[in-house]
């Protein structure tokens, strides 16, 4: 991964991703991708670049990267756990769930701790409605959680 000392995304990498993609049509998703796939997220600086490169407005690519929920404008936190709370995971707790663990953490879903340790974020459905509560926890899925394994799994570095 090419940083600059922020640990920001370095200006020639992204513009090495666009070149990548330079000839595809819709090309801003896929370089959306690649870069947060390298780098972890997509910061101003980045849109910045990737709106000169393509040229078209900022607005634009902030938009696309505001729209997709994969996206992310800061990095996330060392760990990122995806509580669900669609209707099956809610019939059996997961808003109980969801508020002690943004008690636990002191931070609300959306935002990540200010250690970075964990990152809280909400996904509707995560195709595990028969083992509700369920969450992805750095993208390894649980099922029938409630804040004590939640806590555990974390402590035991299943993230
Ligand atoms: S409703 Fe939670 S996994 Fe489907």
């Amino acid at each position: 991964m090419t940083v600059d000392s922020a640990g920001a995304p370095a200006e020639e990498r992204v513009r090495a991703v666009v070149e990548a993609h330079r000839a595809d049509r819709g090309a801003l998703l896929p370089i959306l991708h690649d870069i947060q796939a390298e780098f972890g997220h997509i910061d101003q600086r980045t849109v910045a670049v990737l709106a000169t490169e393509l040229n078209i407005s900022r607005a634009d690519v902030h938009g696309v990267v505001s729209f997709y929920t994969d996206f992310r404008s800061e990095p996330a936190g060392a760990a990122t756990v995806r509580l669900c709370r669609a209707e099956a995971c809610r019939a059996v707790g997961a808003e109980r769930l969801v508020t002690q663990v943004e008690q636990v953490f002191g931070v609300p879903v959306g935002q990540t701790t200010p250690d970075g340790s964990v990152t809280l974020e909400q996904v509707f459905c995560l195709g595990n409605c028969a083992l509700g509560p369920a969450a992805q926890i750095n993208g390894r899925l649980y099922g029938r959680l409630d804040e004590g394994r939640l806590m555990d799994l974390l402590a035991e570095g299943h993230a």
